[in-house]
């Protein structure tokens, strides 16, 4: 039993948080202009949830170049014209006492706009995506430089914390999966080197104080996908390279076989994170289905993570924090903003 409440304050590094609540990444295909530009609708979104009590807010998939976005509705960190937009939700999250932090991300072969997306290995996701094109290897190395160049943006523009997309079939999952990297260079002798590579680039352009966090798909659910015990592995590869805290996921990489098709039901993930936990004494963030709060304080005080993430619950609600804290006993009203107090 670890103690933790959901409104028990977390630290890690220059990291402070109010208590263990975080937003999930969610994309919101909400750009209007193609321009990978925040406007009106992600100010409102994310600024409302650090209204809600949330104790880290982490912005939605957020992509390194035009072609690396799921959709050209997605945000983007490829140039200095997308900081002012992402500053002024920082700044304004901040003075609602949340914490922020920032998905940095390539689509890869699941860019769906993308005239050709590029991947590791020319595999197409399925039939009905593009068929994509292999990266050159010199084309790996500036990939490796243009993650660096969005973290130093997305530093500039004020967020707490960075995490790197390594899940959920997108790019980097597609370099470290054996199915989707079938190079025969070296990013695809060693597949966790193109991660690697990125944890350091990103590391050089951020402070020294400031926690990395990396969301990995723990296990795949295709018929040949990879088990814990590999997803044990890649994350402490990871974790040696300088990641500082994982965000545990599963799949995303193709569709589920039969046998393995996750139950849908609360907590689906939370073995996956308490695994990786256990095996590699770090601290790790939960997510899927803890959205009752009873369910997400228990998963807390069991110990089996140390923060917990939610997503469509903060869709449903955007006070979901304050009122998973109030149901659970906790130290609600210290959550909520002076001119709501008499809304309880
Ligand atoms: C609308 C929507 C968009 C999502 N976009 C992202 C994303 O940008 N990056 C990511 O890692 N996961 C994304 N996810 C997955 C969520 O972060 C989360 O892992 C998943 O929804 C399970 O959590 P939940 O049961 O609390 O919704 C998205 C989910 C939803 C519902």
């Amino acid at each position: 039993m670890s103690g933790f409440t959901l409104d028990t304050p977390f630290a890690m590094k220059g990291l402070q948080l109010r208590n263990r609540t975080v937003m999930a990444p969610m994309c919101q295909y909400s750009v209007t202009k193609k321009d990978g530009i925040a406007n009106e609708w992600h100010y409102v979104h994310y600024t409302s949830r650090a209204l809600g009590g949330i104790g880290l807010i982490i912005v939605e998939m957020t992509n390194v170049e035009p072609d690396g976005r799921i959709t050209d509705q997605c945000l983007g960190l490829w140039s200095d014209d997308h900081i002012p937009a992402l500053k002024r939700i920082v700044d304004t999250a901040h003075a609602h006492g949340a914490k922020i932090g920032i998905q940095i991300a390539h689509a890869g072969r699941k860019a769906q706009d993308a005239a050709q997306p590029v991947a590791p290995s020319a595999i197409a996701f399925d039939e009905t995506y593009k068929q994509p094109r292999a990266l050159t290897t010199e084309e790996v190395r500036a990939m490796v430089k243009i993650f660096g160049d969005a973290t130093r943006r997305a530093v500039e523009a004020g967020f707490d914390t960075i995490e790197l997309h390594g899940a959920h079939g997108y790019l980097m999952h597609q370099f470290h999966s054996p199915r989707t990297n079938t190079r025969d260079d070296e990013y695809g002798q060693d597949l966790t080197l193109f991660g690697r590579e990125v944890i350091a680039e990103a590391k050089k352009h951020m402070p020294e104080d400031m926690p990395l966090l990396f969301r990995i798909s723990a296990l795949e659910y295709v018929e040949d996908g990879y088990g814990i015990d590999y997803g044990i592995e890649l994350c402490r590869a990871y974790l040696e390279a300088g990641v500082d805290l994982l965000h545990i996921s599963t799949g995303g990489e193709g569709t589920p076989s039969q046998d393995k098709r996750p139950k849908v039901e609360p907590g689906f993930q939370l073995e996956a994170a308490h695994a990786v936990k256990e095996a590699l004494g770090v601290p790790v963030i939960a997510v899927g289905m803890l959205d009752d709060p009873h369910f997400a304080a228990e998963a807390l005080a069991s110990g089996k993570t140390d923060l917990i993430a939610v997503a469509r619950g903060l869709l449903r609600d955007p006070y979901w924090a304050i009122h998973a804290i109030k149901e659970t006993g906790g130290d609600f009203r210290a959550h909520v903003p002076e001119a709501y107090i008499r809304g309880y």
